[in-house]
């Protein structure tokens, strides 16, 4: 698509009462300025501009590495934040779209309706419009006798009759650029709030003798704006909701799709369950079969197909086809278990490979560990990484069988094959099919319980 478009990014949001710049809050781990900057992008907009301001040091890092950032140093109203792009997009001609920072639900069908309207019409501009039972706050749209736009009034300078409109204006737009850059010269600021309203734009094209038109949002959820904390759960329940059933249409079963929440990056493939009490984050991705939940959070992991990851923390993870986790376990980023292989219960692995097939069941910690395949590791054993200074590896070999409660001292090698006795704390290499032991010799005093008592007595 041969279009431009400028993300408004560079307000303070006070009513989210943070300290963090507003566009910068997150929705399903996701900032919001990244989902209009994203759904700008999907719709095939090739030039973006991304107008930031309060707390920029925020901000740009989000933005840059795909738009072009242009600094407003003072907040004068949303014509002026246009205006400023002016440079950043000169020579540019043809379809411009605005869309606002702090309003994440846009789709990318959306913009590309508001090009195309506009191409058709050949207009100045073309407004995404909603109807709203309760529109205060926002700027009203204001038709002539014909139905035709005539322009945008502001809550703050609405007149009674006016302020009873309740056809609003989203925020987003499609301009001709040339036309808006030409109407933007003639925005004063002479209003109730003293701003430059870039609403003021569509009237001065009306007068001109250019088309001026509005397009109907078919949802207007997709215009909701963040400005406050519950406006950001209000978004965020969207999102889920819009999210969830795009999965379920695509053949993922959810016991209870309120209790799920997947980021958009997110991939999950057919025949995936989904149970209650479910975060799944960043670019995770689930394959056919697997069953993941209740209560897991995964983030940037890779599951495969088949596997069971029940009540399960995995962060930067990866889990291949066949495996199971859980319940309660912690995968840690590195962790990656192979084919078959299993993470139990109360089990946190870290930077470690647990080779096909084998499996660490109950009570362990794995760190900085490659184990080969067909390995068993007793109940409640742990690798011992740390020295207090540096970590340190452990290496456990093919189809060794690792007995409970085994302390491995890194580094350390335990070879292929190898049996290592239980409560063993080993801190030397075991060579390949051997038995390592390490543990005091048990001994026995015949009757010397009963002496114990008689003495008492
Ligand atoms: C604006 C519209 C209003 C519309 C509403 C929809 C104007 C004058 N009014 O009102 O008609 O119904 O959006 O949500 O445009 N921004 C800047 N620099 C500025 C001022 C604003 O970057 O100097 C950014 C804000 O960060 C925000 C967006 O522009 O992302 C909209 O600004 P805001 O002040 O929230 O406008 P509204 O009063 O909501
Ligand atoms: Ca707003």
């Amino acid at each position: 698509m041969e279009a431009a478009a400028i993300v408004l990014a560079a307000g303070a949001g006070t009513r989210m009462k943070s300290k963090k710049p507003k566009v910068a809050h997150e929705m399903l781990g996701k900032p919001l300025v990244r989902w209009v900057v994203d759904a700008a992008r999907e719709a095939g907009v090739g030039r973006i501009a991304c107008v930031v301001g309060h707390g920029r040091e925020q901000v740009v890092p989000l933005v840059e590495r795909d738009t072009q950032v242009v600094v407003q140093s003072e907040q004068r109203g949303t014509a002026d934040a246009v205006a400023s792009c002016k440079e950043a997009l000169a020579g540019f001609e043809g379809s411009l779209v605005v869309l606002s920072g702090d309003c994440p639900l846009i789709t990318p069908e959306t913009i590309r309706q508001l090009v195309k309207a506009r191409e058709d019409a050949q207009a100045a501009v073309v407004v995404l419009t909603m109807e709203l039972e309760n529109p205060f706050g926002y700027g009203r749209i204001l038709r002539d006798g014909a139905g035709h736009v005539e322009r945008i009034v502001e809550q703050k300078d609405a007149t009674e009759a006016e302020a009873q409109v309740r056809e609003c204006n989203s925020g987003f737009y499609c301009f001709d650029a040339r036309a808006l850059f030409d109407a933007l010269e003639k925005v004063g600021n002479d209003n109730a709030q003293g701003e430059f309203y870039l609403t003021d734009v569509l009237a001065i094209c009306r007068e001109a003798g250019r088309a001026v038109l509005a397009l109907p949002t078919k949802d207007a959820a997709e215009c909701l704006g963040v400005n406050s904390r519950v406006q950001l759960a209000q978004a965020t329940k969207h999102a889920q909701r819009r999210i969830n059933a795009a999965h379920m249409a695509a053949g993922v079963t959810m016991l209870d799709p309120d209790l799920v929440w997947i980021g958009p990056d997110v991939r999950l493939s057919s025949d995936v369950e989904i149970l209650p009490g479910v975060m799944l984050m960043g670019t995770t991705s689930v394959g056919e079969d697997s069953v993941v939940g209740p209560n897991t959070r995964l983030a940037d992991t890779q599951v495969g197909c088949g596997c069971v990851v029940d009540e399960t923390v995995a962060v930067e993870a990866r889990i291949d086809d066949g495996a199971t986790c859980g319940p309660r376990a912690y995968l840690r980023p590195g962790a990656h278990l192979c084919e078959g292989a299993k993470a139990g219960t109360h089990v946190e692995i870290k930077k470690s490979t647990v080779g096909k097939g084998s499996k660490v069941p109950h009570l362990s910690y794995i760190g900085d560990c490659t184990i080969g395949e067909g390995v068993n590791i007793g109940a409640g054993s742990i690798t011992c990484n740390y020295d207090g200074k540096r970590k340190h590896a452990t290496t456990i070999g093919d189809g060794a069988f690792i007995g409970s409660d085994t302390m491995m001292v890194a580094p350390v090698n335990i070879g292929a094959h190898t049996v290592v006795g239980a409560g063993s704390t080993i801190t030397r290499d075991v060579s390949e099919g051997a038995l390592g032991i390490a543990r005091a010799r048990q001994t026995e005093i015949p009757g010397w319980a009963a002496k114990r008592f008689e003495a008492e007595d």
